[in-house]
């Protein structure tokens, strides 16, 4: 069958035969590297199962030791990633330099037409699913992110971090796992995060090494090159996911009891002042958006954040977002501009993506002059931590406030900690609900309503854990009732017998 046929592309006449003169199909032994203008095709791969090619497969856990066989299938990845990126190169100069495409059913049959005739030029000769995983690979490179592109489609997949060329890890299901995915060489890499950054008109270079981004459909990326990534370059996104979970996936999943999540709802109907608390990519921003979906939807809420991360179910919603500078540094707007920003816009709620400076000591000062029922997040592993963080940040704003004073605003404006932990094994869990009772001397007090309590190990490697309530009800709960909640002293482990 011929490759037109198998790829469901329809012959040109007379083009095959001028593309098949203008290039001499010879092989060479070592495919040159790809930066230089290639001639010819790189040296053909050899008749491999379609699997070992495939870039998509996911590796073994963190932890495999190669086998010859990884490094054979390795070598012919390489191959078939160097006679791609040959492939592209003719595409593209046949298409122009400038031509950007859009991934569409016709751009699609075009390049379909194209790559046969480059294909024929290679004189290679690979089985019918190598060329077909071939032609993907040339899509993903001229219409998507290259490489990756396959990980960014695969729903299951929540993060994908690039280390370097040939080291690309993945979080699949909550777990950290080594791909056998990889780039044809750094500056493969390069040209990916290239196509990343430059609609959005940012730039990196070895003079400011380092970006930060947003993909099309609003994952959040980072790059970072070398000089300052010594490895390589390299590339973490956090994938948008299309659907946020919602309080009753994180109970389904054992993220929080239902009386958990019960109580929190009641906490922020009845307008208290909560952070989220937790580490890199526990969880923080999906429940502060499950906390801002609580709010009553005829509240006007102003949402802040770095990058769009939030996805609020009312109407009402004002959406900020942080600017970085323009190339010659001027022009950034802060997450700290817009809080002040937002309090003159008869904001009902703010909602304060994540506080990394100073804008917390004017979240403080808004939360203790009449906005209440603000959120936000924050980095921090445990309550008391989240404390001792909002106190330096609080510092950061420049003020030159009495250590004291940061205290007591603290303690006058926060209302709950919810902490929010990703355990060894990949689960997500609200380990603490912790009350922030007041001052007593220097101290901030703090009062633990809900806490996890670690058991064990399973013989799979699973956390045993359990999501008990302290058996002491909040002192905010007068609050609350003045809302219309009534939770029932079994809620906060009262009468259970068995239970503290
Ligand atoms: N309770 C949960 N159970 C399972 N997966 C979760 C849970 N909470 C969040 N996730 C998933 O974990 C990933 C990270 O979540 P999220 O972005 O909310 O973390 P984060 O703490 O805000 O991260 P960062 O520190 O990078 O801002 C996402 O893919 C999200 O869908
Ligand atoms: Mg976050």
């Amino acid at each position: 069958m011929s490759l037109l046929k198998r790829l469901g592309g329809s012959p040109q006449p007379n083009e095959s035969t001028a593309a098949r003169q203008s290039v001499a199909p010879t092989l060479s032994p070592a495919p040159p590297p790809i930066a230089e203008e290639r001639t010819t095709p790189p040296t053909p791969i050899a008749a491999a199962p379609v699997e070992r090619l495939m870039n998509g497969g996911l590796a073994q856990a963190v932890g495999h030791t190669p086998s010859v066989e990884d490094a054979v299938a390795a070598d012919d990845m390489q191959r078939m990633l160097e006679l791609s990126l040959w492939v592209v190169d003719r595409i593209q100069a046949s298409l122009g330099p400038q031509t950007e495409l859009k991934r569409s059913a016709e751009t699609e049959r075009m390049l379909q037409e194209r790559f046969a005739r480059v294909y024929q030029q290679a004189g290679v000769n690979l089985q019918e699913a190598q060329v077909k995983h071939l032609f993907t690979m040339v899509c993903d490179e001229l219409m998507g992110f290259g490489p990756i592109q396959q990980l960014l489609n695969e729903d299951t997949i929540s993060e994908v971090m690039v280390n370097g060329p040939t080291r690309i890890y993945i979080e699949q299901k909550g777990k950290l796992r080594l791909s056998n995915v990889r780039f044809a060489n750094d500056e493969h890499v390069l040209k990916v995060i290239d196509r990343i950054i430059r609609p959005l008109g940012r730039r990196i270079d070895r003079k400011w090494p380092m970006v930060d981004a947003r993909l099309p459909d609003g994952s959040r990326v980072n790059a970072i090159i070398p000089p300052c990534a010594i490895d390589g370059s390299t590339i973490t996104i956090r994938k948008f996911s299309k659907n946020k979970l919602k309080i009753d996936d994180l109970i389904r999943f054992g993220s929080m009891t239902p009386e958990m999540g019960e109580f929190l709802r009641a906490c922020v109907i009845s307008r208290l002042n909560v952070v989220v608390s937790g580490g890199t990519g526990s969880g923080k921003t999906t429940l502060l958006n499950v906390l801002s979906n609580f709010i009553p939807e005829d509240e006007r809420i102003v949402t802040i954040e770095d990058s769009a991360e939030l996805q609020l179910a009312q109407d009402h919603v004002v959406r900020l977002e942080a600017k970085p500078a323009e190339v010659d540094g001027s022009g950034r707007v802060s997450i700290r501009d817009l809080v002040i920003n937002s309090l003159r816009m008869r904001p009902e709620r703010v909602v304060i993506g994540e506080c990394r400076g100073g804008e917390t000591l004017d979240m403080l000062q808004a939360m203790n002059t009449g906005h209440d029922g603000s959120l936000t997040t924050l980095h921090a592993n445990a309550p008391r931590d989240a404390i001792a963080r909002m106190e330096t940040m609080s510092m950061m704003a420049g003020m030159d406030m009495p250590l004291k004073v940061i205290r007591e605003q603290i303690a006058s404006a926060i209302d709950l900690i919810v902490q929010q932990t990703r355990l060894d094994d990949g689960q997500r869990k609200v380990s603490y609900i912790t009350e922030v009772q007041g001052m007593e001397g220097e101290t901030v007090v703090l009062q633990d309503i809900f806490k996890l309590e670690l058991l064990g190990k399973s013989p799979d490697g699973k956390i045993q854990a359990e999501l008990r309530p302290t058996g002491v009800r909040p002192r905010f709960t007068p609050r609350l009732e003045a809302h219309g909640f009534r939770l029932p002293p079994n809620i906060f482990g009262a009468q259970i017998p068995g239970r503290r």
